[in-house]
């Protein structure tokens, strides 16, 4: 497991932003564009707000950088429960991204189909020869019952095998969502899970030991290329606990 066990939230943040900059140096350098996913929750906020500092801001490459979702909820953008809402105030609002290279999910057209629009405009975009159908990097959170994105337990979207992107139902007061599939994440060339906080500690232990409950969709994440990387804090991970490069033996 490539698990790392950094000291609190605030270095989780500054281990992830410095994964997603350097996967931006490397895809736009090889294909001319980054393709990053991102995932609602509190978790990330701390990384897109650490993305959104000066020295990211003006380094990035953001002109060639597009921005996706993982997963939406079913509520309009300036919904306190958006996770588009959620990222443009901790980082879309705030750096030089160009407002066409952001493919959000459209939450207030649930009822229209949202999905397949989405997994067409993600197609498309995925279409360079280059690009190999796979987005760049999926920044992914955890639940305490093991969903990840809107993937979650017993759900028949984990069965899926073809679609990228499919309606879903999870827990009130945002029972109505959209979300990638497990195809669409584990055909990804990088996907980071963060997991802070002692809420989290069961569904991390688990997985570092090996004891997984093959209910919690994040098992499933898998994705071609190796990984995913988990980024953990101590509470999420106690000493001795967990393997991998910052884990303590
Ligand atoms: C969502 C998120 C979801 C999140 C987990 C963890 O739309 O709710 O995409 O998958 O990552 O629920 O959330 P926290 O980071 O708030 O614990």
């Amino acid at each position: 497991m490539d698990l790392h066990r950094l000291e609190s939230p605030e270095a989780v943040a500054e281990h992830a932003a410095a994964l997603v900059a350097e996967a931006a140096r490397a895809a736009v350098a090889a294909r001319g564009c980054f393709i990053l996913a991102l995932s609602g929750g509190d978790t990330p906020r701390l990384t897109y707000s650490r993305l959104a500092q000066r020295d990211y801001r003006e380094q990035l490459p953001w002109r060639d950088t597009v921005v996706i979702w993982s997963d939406e909820r079913c509520v309009p953008p300036d919904d306190e429960g958006s996770n588009y809402r959620m990222a443009a105030e901790a980082l879309l609002n705030r750096v030089p991204l160009p407002a066409d290279n952001i493919l959000r999910i459209r939450g207030e057209d649930c009822a229209l189909a949202e999905d397949l629009r989405y997994e067409r405009a993600l197609h498309r975009l995925l279409q360079n020869p280059l690009q190999e159908g796979r987005i760049d990097f999926v920044l992914l959170g955890v639940g305490t019952d093991g969903h990840t994105a809107s993937l979650f337990p017993n759900s028949v979207a984990l069965a899926e095998r073809y679609r990228w992107v499919l309606p879903a139902v999870g827990p009130e007061p945002y029972p109505h969502r959209i979300t990638l599939t497990l195809p669409a994440i584990n055909a990804a060339r990088r996907v980071v899970v963060l997991a802070t906080g002692a809420k989290k500690a069961p569904i991390v232990q688990a997985i570092a030991r090996g004891e997984a409950d093959e209910k919690w969709p994040i098992v499933f994440v898998r994705p071609r290329g190796g990984g995913p990387t988990w980024l953990v804090d101590r509470e999420a991970c106690p000493a001795g606990e967990g393997s991998g490069p910052d884990a303590t033996p």
